[in-house]
């Protein structure tokens, strides 16, 4: 039976533990900034034994760690140094490998990325690729041989908000078919949210026939997560607030109320 996997986005052991022990994730996402928020400054912590911890949590499951250098040689060295030195813990490390490791339009490292996927993925070494805002970058990622794909939808309603001047919260929904300014559905090379981002790697890929599995990333709302699985993405990373509040409704919350006082009265009885 095919589903929606659910990944946390999380390098806190804590979160990981948590959402492992409840039986709701099948994988985890970390980035550098995610290991920085988790570990931060404390000297107390041992890295290599903290990662170690969370790939053994992860039960099996992908673990996505991802490079901290931008040319091709030095993230295939390092893709592959990280993965020969964690995967054999419980053979389940993917490693993290942004699509353009350029800054501007001008540098020369536009190719990296994808000469990194092509070298790691013919050697075995599964490849998420991260930091995808395009299609045709999903594309071009998937041809090279990458196991996922991570189109950025939060980030790309973000900067669609930005570049029409709403004002918006970094968590706010923003609806998958986009926002109209002055009667125009204002969009970034032609995709018109995050979820149309997510959509149109689905379909691009399906269409295709291309095994790459689409990992929508920087969700940050439930009813993200709810259009990302409408628009069959075949996995969502979640940061574990976003977890949270996918339980959470008002209803529920007065439907247990009135609930608990029946309870009491008619199991009184008993
Ligand atoms: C996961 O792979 C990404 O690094 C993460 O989802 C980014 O989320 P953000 O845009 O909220 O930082």
């Amino acid at each position: 039976m095919i589903s929606l996997k659910i990944y946390i986005d999380s390098a806190d052991l804590d979160e990981i533990k948590k959402a492992y022990e409840w039986g709701i994730a099948d994988g985890v996402t970390t980035n550098p900034s995610l290991l920085k928020k988790a570990v931060g400054k404390r000297a107390d912590i041992n890295m290599k034994k903290y990662i170690i911890d969370i790939l053994k949590t992860a039960e099996g499951t992908p673990v996505s760690l991802e490079v901290t250098t931008e040319t091709s040689k030095e993230m295939i060295a390092e893709g592959k140094k990280l993965y020969e030195l964690f995967n054999p813990v419980a053979g389940n490390v993917v490693i993290k490998i942004p699509v353009n490791p350029a800054y501007t339009d001008a540098d020369k490292t536009h190719f990296d990325g994808i000469k990194t996927i092509k070298a790691l993925s013919t050697e075995g070494i599964p490849v998420n690729t991260t930091l995808i805002f395009t299609p045709e970058q999903a594309l071009l990622a998937a041809k090279a041989g990458a196991r996922y794909v991570s189109p950025f939808a939060g980030r790309v309603d973000d900067l669609i908000r930005k570049n029409s001047g709403m004002s918006f919260g970094k968590d706010d929904y923003y609806p998958h078919d986009g926002k109209t300014k002055d009667g125009v559905v204002q969009d970034d090379t032609g995709v018109v949210s995050g979820i149309d981002l997510v959509s149109q790697c689905v379909d691009i890929l399906r269409y295709y026939g291309l095994e790459t599995e689409v990992l929508a990333a920087s969700l940050r709302n439930p009813r993200q997560v709810r259009d990302a699985a409408l628009v069959g993405a075949d996995i969502a990373t979640l940061p574990f607030p976003v977890i949270a509040d996918m339980l959470k409704h008002k209803k529920t919350y007065e439907g247990m109320e009135a609930f608990k006082k029946d309870i009491v009265d008619e199991y009184a009885r008993l």
